[in-house]
This record gives structure tokens, C-alpha cells and sequence, in this order.
């Protein structure tokens, strides 16, 4: 086959049956969980001003490398915006705008935009799920906002799924943290990468977060959040991890767990999958941005929040095997070898009282009719040949076990469907 002259844009895919029907019952699954938690649901624009994304953090990638912006077509002042690239900042500018009555609990879903290399499991265009919490620095938010995203993870029959935490701290606790990072940085600077040696001075934290075999080294004796907490964020950070034992949510302390976004304070963690490849196991994280609506406009206001990456979980799925194949297949495949106005006026009747049908086009022969009933994973064909219709009748045939057929009066056919179905199925 020759290649089209046009392809979906490098890191974008057409996401189709049955990876899009296992999309789809992931999200209504983790629509269930957030409702159940009494969040409601936000739907937000896929562009913002691209001043909400730079509130993310200056020495953040996401922000410096990979925001999708472009100006719109005002003549006088174009704007300058930018497709999101994630959801939380979003959330926040919303909070600032609209003020609403706190706490307010919101979860969303849909796609995010990062210009990064793509490969597996990293895209361009990636979907996300994800719950804020805003307006408590009540420990028991961050509770709260890591079991749900652990119940979902178990609601899709995940069992292997690892959650990381660590404590940035309070702004006073990263304040001495970051000078004794620069300090031990500074220190060690010619055996760092060049890369390295520049986002310490913009960030020193952004350093352990780096991938490259030559910082290891560096990284590996660098000082440890945990002896810089105050105990402000001490005290918090115990009370989460009690309040995660209570639940029966294991966790991993990971004091050098660094999240790519620089608004995080004190809570942060990771759900990792275990089983895929190390570069893009992580499957969700998130944490606490209590400084983000203000930076953003707003009151002073605390938050939580988690997003969770819907490729790389359904990737977690199939490494674990329990990808859920239940798609609702096809009940009834119309075969009409009169014309196909008696298709057409079938496929209508049943599809109203909620039969899934499908039928031909085309006026074919009958042969190549009842392939394309067998191709269709339907359970019964409906026939209507010239007899049947002469007669007022239609010939049913399963197509799943022995191939049985009867005759059926037409004007019965919609009332006694469901029960024959259902017979079918025993
Ligand atoms: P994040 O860690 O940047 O956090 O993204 C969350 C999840 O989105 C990741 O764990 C991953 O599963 C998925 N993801 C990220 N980038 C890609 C990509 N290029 N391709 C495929 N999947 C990807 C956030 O976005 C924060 N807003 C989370 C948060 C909410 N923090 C507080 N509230």
C-alpha cells in the first residue's frame, strides 16, 4: 500500500476500535470514582493565555521547551496563547476568575499538548484524567486525592501500581533546602553536565530530576528534602502517611522524587507501573500547589490535585494482562436482499428501542451480505429476501452457534427481539 500523501502529525495517533472503546470505559469508570467523591466535572478551554502555562515554572521543560503557542488573529494586539499543556494551571486560573465556594473539588479528562520527542508512551497529544482539590491545607485533602486516584487504578483491575510520596516542603523548608543544594552543587559543579550546571542556577531542585548518567553521580550524595522539612510540613507529612496506612494505601518514601512542575509544595508523589519501561512508567502523579492561584490573580489559596495519563495506563493494562476486551459488540446484522429499503427501515426500528444493528449498503448479493454478517460479530442476521418479503416475514439466523433459522412474522419482529436475543445468549 502506498503511503497517503498526509499522516497524523508526528506524536498524535487516530485512536481507534478497540483501543478507543477501552478509552472509553476507563474514563466512565473514572467519572464514577470522582462523582462518588462528590467532584464535580470541568470542562476548560484547550487554550489559554500562554501567562497561566508560565506560571508553571520558569526552569520547568514543559513550560521552557514544549508549550504548542501561537498568536491569534487580532489585528491590533494579537494574543499570545498557548494549548495546554496540562490541566492544574488551568484549574487555578478558573478558581481565580470565578471564585468559587471552597472547598471546591473538580475533576476533568481530556487532551494535553507537549512538544517532547515522541516514542512510546509520549506523545504530543496525550489524554489525561485528573481531580483538584482547592481551598484547605487540611492534610486529609492529600489523603483524600491519593486514594481516589488509587481506587481508580484498582477499579480497571490494575493490582501492580506503586505509589511514590515525598515532601517538597513549605516555601520556608525549599528555601533551605535550595541554598544547601546550591551550595553542595556549586561545590561538585565540573562534575556535572552542562545542562545541569544551568538549571542550577534556575532551579536547583530541577537537577535531581535529571536522567543523565554523568549527573548520577552528583545527585546520588546531594542533600535530602526530609532533613530540611520545618515542622510545619513534618507534622503534614505524617499525618498523610498515617492517614495512608489507615486506608491500606502502601507508599514509598522517595525524598529525591523531583515532579517536572516547579509549583509544587510539600505533598508530591508519583503512581508508577513497575512493568514498563523506566522512561515512561509513570503512569500519574501530583501534589500540593498551595502558591499557584495567587500567582495566578487570585486570593491566597491552597491546593491538591493528581493527573493520571490514559495511554501509558491502558499500556500498564496490557503489561498486566487485563486489558478489558467487553466491548458491547453487535446484536443484529440486516441482511436485505430486496432493494435495502426494508434494511433501512429495520436498522431505524431496532436501533430506537436499543438493539445495536448494523447492516449493508451497496445492494449486494446475498453471499457477500451474510460475510459481512459473519465479519460483523453480530449474534443473529435478519434476513429479508423477495419470499420473506411477499410473505411478511423475515428468516433469522444465528450466527454464533449452529447457524439455526426460523421464520418470523415482520410485524412481531421488534416485540419478541429482545426475549429471542436473550434466549440466544443461554
Ligand atoms: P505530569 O506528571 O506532568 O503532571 O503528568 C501526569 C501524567 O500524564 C504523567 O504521569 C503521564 O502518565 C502523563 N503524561 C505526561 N506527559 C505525557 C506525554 N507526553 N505522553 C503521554 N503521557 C504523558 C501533571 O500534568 C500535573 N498537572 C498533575 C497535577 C495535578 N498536579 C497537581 N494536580
Amino acid at each position: 500500500m502506498s503511503k497517503s500523501r498526509y499522516q497524523a502529525p508526528k506524536g498524535t495517533r487516530d485512536i481507534m476500535v478497540p483501543e478507543s472503546n477501552r478509552i472509553s470505559s476507563v474514563l466512565k469508570v473514572f467519572e464514577d470514582t470522582l462523582n462518588s467523591g462528590g467532584y464535580g466535572q470541568i470542562i476548560s478551554p484547550l487554550f489559554e493565555e500562554i501567562g497561566v502555562f508560565q506560571r508553571i515554572g520558569g526552569s520547568s521543560e514543559v513550560v521552557t521547551k514544549e508549550m504548542f503557542d501561537f498568536y491569534d488573529k487580532d489585528p491590533k494586539s494579537p494574543q499570545h496563547l498557548a494549548l495546554r499543556p496540562e490541566l492544574t494551571a488551568s484549574i487555578c486560573r478558573a478558581f481565580a476568575q470565578h471564585r468559587p465556594v471552597t472547598p471546591w473539588k473538580v475533576w476533568y479528562q481530556g487532551p494535553q499538548f507537549r512538544y517532547e520527542k515522541p516514542q512510546a508512551g509520549r506523545y504530543r497529544q496525550f489524554l489525561q484524567v485528573g481531580a483538584e482539590l482547592l481551598g484547605t491545607p487540611d492534610p486529609h485533602a492529600d489523603i483524600e486525592i491519593i486514594a481516589i486516584a488509587s481506587n481508580f487504578f484498582r477499579k480497571i483491575g490494575l493490582s501492580g501500581i506503586k505509589l511514590l510520596l515525598n515532601s517538597l516542603g513549605d516555601a520556608n523548608s525549599r528555601k533551605s533546602y535550595n541554598k544547601a543544594l546550591v551550595e553542595y552543587f556549586a561545590s561538585n559543579q565540573e562534575d556535572l553536565s552542562e545542562q545541569s550546571q544551568e538549571t542550577m542556577l534556575k532551579n536547583p531542585l530541577r537537577v535531581l530530576d535529571s536522567k543523565r548518567q554523568e549527573d548520577q553521580g552528583v545527585i546520588e550524595g546531594a542533600p535530602l528534602i526530609t532533613d530540611f522539612l520545618n515542622s510545619d510540613s513534618v507534622n503534614h507529612f505524617h499525618i498523610v502517611q498515617d492517614g495512608l496506612s489507615l486506608l491500606g494505601i502502601d507508599y514509598e518514601l522517595t525524598p529525591r522524587l523531583v515532579r517536572g512542575l516547579d509549583y509544587y509544595t510539600k505533598t508530591t508523589f508519583e503512581f508508577v507501573a513497575p512493568n514498563l519501561d523506566s522512561a515512561q512508567n509513570a503512569v500519574g502523579g501530583g501534589g500540593r500547589y498551595d502558591g499557584l492561584v495567587e500567582a495566578l490573580g487570585g486570593p491566597p489559596t491552597e491546593g491538591i490535585g493528581f493527573a493520571i495519563g490514559i495511554e501509558r495506563t491502558l499500556m500498564a493494562c496490557e503489561a498486566e494482562n487485563i486489558l478489558d476486551s467487553s466491548v458491547q459488540s453487535l446484536e443484529v446484522f440486516i441482511v436485505d436482499t430486496t432493494g435495502g429499503k426494508e434494511a433501512l427501515v429495520l436498522s431505524e426500528e431496532l436501533r430506537q428501542i436499543g438493539i445495536r444493528v448494523d447492516r449493508s449498503f451497496d445492494q449486494r448479493s446475498m453471499k457477500a451480505q451474510m460475510k459481512a454478517a459473519d465479519r460483523s460479530g453480530a449474534e443473529l442476521a435478519i434476513i429479508i429476501g423477495t419470499d420473506e418479503l411477499n410473505e411478511n416475514q423475515v428468516t433469522l439466523r444465528d450466527l454464533r452457534g449452529e447457524g439455526t433459522q426460523t421464520v418470523l412474522d415482520r410485524q412481531s419482529l421488534s416485540k419478541k427481539l429482545p426475549k429471542i436475543l436473550e434466549e440466544t445468549r443461554k
